[in-house]
């Protein structure tokens, strides 16, 4: 039988930190009620498109692979906010890596879509259509963000992850999969206009995201939980056989809640958000690559991943790790860091909204 084991991983953090504080400056927010009400302390904003961000991950997950581009026959990039749409940003992180002819897909169910891209690529592998391939999560959201809702724009960060996956006959990666969607719930998270629509010859387009986060909160405690239980039944496991939950990182309540749910020990859960803010599809493969970057995986764990995000999409995982925790190379690619400050990053963006922070 086949596996689609994880042998490389690289993510990429933006230069450019954004305290609670900063925003103070252009959103009517304070640092009190968005750590309280988020768990959220700084988020990074980037200065380089999301096929940059993409690109460095997946050269750094090559590297930490031992594995050439050439090795590569697939490469999907999850993302909502990919820099072009066609054609799609996953070929200019192809051509980029240098990876010849490998197939590349864009794959956008919102914050879910790094885990969905893992889940068919590892099922791909299994089946023998494929033998290596990687799946990236990025996002850059800052460019997407109204600075006049409070309720949704303290929330998002920008930055990427990726992961290198290939046939094994060890039972590793995804020993079991459910990806998912909730009915009748689109309209509780949406960025109208972004996408192809009749207003777009009619100059009708305002980009401005349309957020419940109430309703969002209490769908994504219950479908995750469904899911997370799904995939451990699909596994012949129980919570007690899990070693680390790393669940997608939107609100520190949303990850108690479905922790508690589910009987995960706290001590278990991988947090990035306090730093991180939601860096959307890039928050799963961002905290992997954390915890293996600090020593928390040490080999042979078994990993509950867990995501929703706008749809409302939702899925969960549970992830075999094999022994390797060791960047087999490491890459010489990177990106220089930003020098300037916030306001003169999002200049533009806080001009199309209004926002005067003189
Ligand atoms: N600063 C200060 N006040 C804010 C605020 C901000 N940034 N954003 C909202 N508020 C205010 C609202 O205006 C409202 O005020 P009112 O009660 O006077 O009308 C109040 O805070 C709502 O607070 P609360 O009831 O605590 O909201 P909440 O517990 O639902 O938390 C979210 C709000 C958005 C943090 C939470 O619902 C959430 O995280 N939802 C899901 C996240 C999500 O969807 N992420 C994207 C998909 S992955």
């Amino acid at each position: 039988m086949n596996y689609a084991k994880f042998v490389g991983w690289g993510s990429y953090l933006p230069s450019l930190v954004v305290k609670n504080r900063d925003l103070v400056h252009f959103v009517d927010t304070t640092d009190e009620w968005i750590l309280s009400r988020t768990g959220i302390k700084e988020r990074r904003y980037s200065h380089v498109s999301t096929g940059e961000m993409a690109w460095l991950s997946a050269e750094k997950a090559l590297a930490s692979a031992g594995m050439l581009p050439s090795d590569l026959d697939l490469i999907i990039l999850g993302s909502t906010t990919a820099n072009d749409v066609c054609p799609n940003t996953a070929s200019y992180i192809k051509n980029k890596l240098k990876a010849g002819s490998a197939a590349a897909i864009d794959i956008n169910s919102a914050c879910t879509s790094w885990l969905y891209g893992v889940a068919m690529m590892s099922d791909m592998i299994k089946a023998g259509s494929i033998k290596t391939g990687m799946v990236i999560g990025s996002e850059r959201l800052s460019l997407g963000l109204d600075w006049n809702k409070r309720e949704s724009c303290c929330l998002f960060g920008d930055g990427a992850g990726a992961v290198v996956l290939t046939r094994s006959n060890e039972k590793l990666g995804l020993i079991s999969s459910r990806i998912s969607c909730v009915p009748d719930s689109r309209e509780f998270l949406e960025i109208p206009n972004w996408g192809i629509q009749p207003g777009i010859h009619t100059n009708d387009l305002h980009l401005s995201m349309n957020f419940d986060g109430a309703a969002i909160f209490k769908r994504a405690v219950k479908s995750m939980s469904l899911d997370c239980q799904a995939v451990l039944n699909q596994a012949g496991l129980t919570i007690k056989d899990i070693d680390l939950f790393i669940p997608h990182q939107a609100n520190i309540r949303i990850i108690n809640a479905v922790g508690s749910k589910l009987g995960v020990d706290p001590d278990k859960t991988i947090v990035t958000i306090d730093r991180f803010g939601n860096t959307s599809a890039a928050s799963i493969p961002i905290s992997l690559c954390e915890a293996l970057e600090s020593g928390i995986i040490k080999g042979g764990e078994t990993i509950l991943l867990a995501s929703f995000g706008a749809g409302l999409s939702c899925g969960a995982a549970i992830l075999k790790w094999g022994a390797s925790t060791k960047h087999v190379k490491e890459t010489h690619f990177s990106i220089p860091s930003y020098q300037g400050e916030v306001t003169e990053l999002l200049s533009d963006s806080f001009s199309y909204h209004g926002i005067n922070c003189s």
